[in-house]
């Protein structure tokens, strides 16, 4: 399949424009370049071993969106543009509502007009209102999540509900991420955060390269094994796979998966397995909780594996062990 992903120049873009080749279809990625950069792009296509054609335009434009179906023949879209800084989204509500929320309906209604009905969302786990452990797809999704970064999720999952219920040819999945980390093992594409990373891997990255001081551990006081945070940490090539999955097995209407482990690692076994790494200790400190944080967020992922015959399989310290060789790497991630 032809298919194109919206924002496709990012962290899990780009490695699903791989998986995708990987498997037989033709990735063509759209992206304005905000917060990511053709050199990523360049890269995946030498990883896939293809041209992966760049589209530098807003997917909130539903002319761009149209156009860039229509030269490129797409039967599919994965839509992965958005912002994604749950602190940002607080300070600028109305960028996020505006982005998020007018690229899911514009690349919607240039699905429409175009007669492309294959339509992949990435969503997030947090979409549920209660995070707790193994977390299954019927627990209550709503606005009622503290952020707006979150309800964007939400409701954009409720506008591909909405566009499904009107339109029976359209064929949606809803991918709820819990943590994506990792990097291709090639150490050729990564994350590549701009500015001080707000997620623990990525500052973990930078701690261990000497660019950041310590690690503050945001409380030790959780009610978990050893106190701090629990996460379902996913592979970004597992998630990226997952992708594949869910578009392979597209049919009327509108699948929701989650795409996790089903396995919790606390922020004391992550900062263990990037110390097994890197081979030495790592500076940390413990600190407060960061406001907004659960003690506790996995998936339970059956439903991936049953509708979509995929499951997770790499571990964690597979995950850190690819973030380390991407970070030493590439320190300046694709700046050069
Ligand atoms: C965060 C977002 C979530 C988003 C996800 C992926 C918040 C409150 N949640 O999830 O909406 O979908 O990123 O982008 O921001 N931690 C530290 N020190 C750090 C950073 C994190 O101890 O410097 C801890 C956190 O308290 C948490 C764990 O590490 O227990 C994971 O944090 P993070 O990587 O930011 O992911 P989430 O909070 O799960």
């Amino acid at each position: 399949m032809r298919v194109l992903l919206t924002g496709g120049a990012g962290f899990i873009g780009t490695h699903t424009a791989v998986a995708l080749a990987e498997h037989g279809h033709e990735p063509v990625v759209l992206d304005d370049l905000s917060n990511a950069s053709e050199e990523a792009v360049r890269r995946a296509a030498a990883i896939a071993g293809l041209e992966i054609p760049l589209v530098v335009g807003d997917a909130g434009d539903a002319a761009v969106v149209g156009r860039a179906i229509a030269d490129h023949g797409i039967e599919a879209v994965i839509h992965f543009a958005g912002l994604k800084a749950v602190g940002e989204s607080v300070a600028q509500p109305l960028a996020y509502y505006r982005v998020n929320i007018g690229s899911a309906v514009a690349t919607l209604e240039a699905m429409a007009a175009h007669g492309v009905d294959r339509f992949v969302f990435s969503s997030s786990a947090t979409v549920y209102e209660q995070p707790g452990a193994g977390l299954r797809e019927d627990a209550p999704v709503g606005i009622d999540l503290g952020n707006p970064y979150g309800r964007t999720k939400a409701m954009i999952e409720a506008i591909v509900a909405d566009a499904a219920a009107a339109d029976p040819a359209l064929r949606a999945a809803v991918l709820r991420y819990f943590n994506p980390i990792g990097a291709h093992p090639s150490g050729e594409i990564g994350e590549d955060p701009k500015g001080v990373p707000n997620n623990l891997v990525p500052f973990l990255a930078q701690v261990a390269a000497g660019e950041r001081a310590s690690l503050r551990i945001f409380g030790d006081d959780y009610p978990t094994p050893d106190g701090t945070g629990v996460r379902d940490y996913i592979h970004v090539l597992d998630l990226a796979e997952g992708h594949v999955a869910a578009l392979e097995a597209l049919e009327p209407g509108v699948l929701v998966a989650n795409l996790g482990t089903g396995r919790g690692g606390s922020v004391l076994e992550v900062l263990r397995a990037f110390e097994a790494a890197v081979g030495h200790d790592l500076p940390h400190e413990v600190v407060p909780r960061r406001p907004g944080d659960a003690a506790i967020s996995t998936a339970d992922p059956s439903r991936a594996h049953e509708l979509l015959a995929w499951r997770a399989t790499r571990t964690l310290d597979e995950a850190i062990a690819d973030t380390w060789r991407w970070q030493q790497r590439n320190p300046r991630g694709f700046r050069g």
